[in-house]
């Protein structure tokens, strides 16, 4: 259960016939693969409620900028850590490699098993915002109003007051279910089949778009600037900036991400972490010049009026013209379009990982013969977030993604820590500065984070955890290859 699979046996696994990738994505490839899995629900919908505080009770205000800066620090610990483990283990499991290498099966398993919550939890959550921006973008540029009963779960529907009656009925059931996040997610499915490159392409044509539609908001968010906007500065104290940065963490999450494509990169070495800290500090820099321009371009309470736009409210506070106010609604479809498309690649790679050592089926390991994609996964993939973004709802979902994801974050700088003294010999094309400084303070602010989170949603991660424990015990526990191999 403890017994750790050595990093040359990783690599050895990564090149056997049929279990291997296609090496095509280049430095940009991968940087852009980061900024795609980034920039998106967090920007665009969730700073409304950060920096007024609506169910917290503590705005950041102005000094969400603050916020920002805080988080990027800590992700920015996390982020060196990736680094030097991609470069050094250039395996697509991720975190789970990470962990097979350096804290046993039984660890790695835990975390291949919690990086569900954050690829496959996090991307219902993702879809789900994205059917809301998908119908008020058509609403606004083709005045499509889609019906409400084909674009909520059954439970917001009932929620939020709507009639059941209206619904259309089979067999006495009413049918209530999200159909374009179904939709969206089934079609960037299709996508990932065919080809890396093809969906690759797809991505850098999408991160170009919603930089440039950053950048025009920026633009306007300084013409509109007034100084008086940013008096108070810091309404809710130190404690709205940290329940901001708790908040907004959201909005970095997906710069691991690069670290799935590690086996279809051409020079990993290199381009690792070239694309996991390129595409952080580029997100970090642009999240900072937005909220400098949303805070000076109106009084922050204002926000309230379109919590879940803040963009488009500070377009609005402003009166802005119609075609820059679509503009960004349309570059929120797209930013959305492209966390999905990252996040639906990154998932099936890790079951992939996970399935070529054993701990799933052998069925899932198998790659595409003309693609080369690992398509038995991402059909799966694509089929189960499918199913839960067309009935789940989007509040749990998001919490549920940042606690595993912080938990991951726990145990790749943890990873770092164990290699250091385990294997200090292997080559590092990229080690993290100050020995073991930095991965220390990185355990310390996940953890900080994670106490931050409600009860439900540490329960619920604990029921998940529980339920991959009796999967482990019941399946990997005895089909592991290195057990079969050590028998
Ligand atoms: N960081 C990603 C987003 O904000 C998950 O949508």
């Amino acid at each position: 259960m403890f017994r750790t699979k050595s990093v040359d046996s990783l690599l050895r696994g990564s090149q056997e016939a049929g279990q291997k990738l296609n090496r095509v994505l280049g430095p940009i490839d991968v940087t852009m693969i980061g900024i795609g899995a980034i920039i998106g629900a967090g920007i665009f919908a969730m700073v409304g409620e950060a920096a007024v505080g609506a169910s917290s009770g503590y705005p950041a205000g102005p000094a969400l900028i603050i916020s920002f800066l805080i988080t990027a620090v800590a992700c920015g610990f996390t982020a060196l850590c990736y680094a030097e483990l991609a470069a050094m283990v250039p395996i697509s499991g991720s975190a789970y490699t990470y962990a097979y290498a350096t804290m046993g099966e039984l660890i790695a398993w835990i975390i291949g098993w919690d990086l569900i919550i954050e690829y496959a939890i996090g991307n219902v959550a993702v879809a789900i915002s994205w059917s809301g921006y998908f119908n008020d973008f058509v609403k606004t540029a083709f005045n499509l109003d889609i019906p409400l009963w084909l674009r909520l779960d059954y439970r917001s529907f009932v929620q939020k007051g709507f009639d059941l009656a209206a619904a259309p009925h089979l067999l006495g059931i009413p049918i209530v279910f999200n159909l374009p996040a179904v939709a969206i997610v089934l079609a960037l499915t299709v996508l990932l089949v065919i080809g890396i490159k093809e969906s690759t392409r797809f991505n850098n044509f999408m991160v170009c778009v919603k930089l440039v539609v950053l950048a025009i908001f920026i633009g306007v968010g300084f013409y509109y600037f007034k100084a008086e906007n940013w008096v108070p500065f810091a309404p809710g104290g130190w404690k709205g900036i940290q329940v901001g940065a708790a908040t907004i963490f959201f909005a970095y999450i997906g710069f691991d991400a690069v670290s799935t494509v590690a086996e279809e990169t051409r020079d990993p070495k290199r381009d690792m972490p070239l694309g996991i800290i390129g595409s952080l500090l580029i997100c970090t820099a642009v999240y900072i010049l937005v909220t400098v321009a949303l805070t000076g371009m109106m009084p922050f309470m204002e926000l309230r009026s379109k919590i879940a736009e803040p963009l488009v409210a500070g377009l609005e506070y402003n009166h802005a013209s119609p075609f820059i106010i679509g503009l960004v609604s349309l570059g929120s479809v797209v930013a959305h379009t492209a966390v999905l498309l990252v996040f639906q690649m990154g998932q099936p790679r890790i079951f992939f990982s996970m399935s070529r050592d054993g701990l799933l089926p052998q069925y899932f390991a198998k790659v595409h013969p003309r693609f080369k994609t690992p398509h038995v996964t991402t059909i799966w993939t694509g089929l189960i977030v499918a199913l839960l973004s067309a009935f789940c709802n989007i509040d749990e979902m998001a919490n549920l993604c940042n606690i595993g994801t912080l938990f991951a974050f726990v145990l790749v700088c943890g990873g770092v820590i164990i290699l250091r003294y385990k294997d200090p010999a292997r080559p590092r094309p990229f080690t993290v500065p100050f020995g073991i400084l930095l991965p220390i303070l990185g355990i310390l602010f996940c953890l900080f984070l994670m106490h931050g989170l409600d009860k439900v949603t540490w329960l619920r991660f604990a029921v998940w955890l529980l339920l991959g424990l009796v999967i482990y015990v019941l399946y990997g526990f005895k089909r592991s290859r290195i057990r079969k191999v050590e028998a």
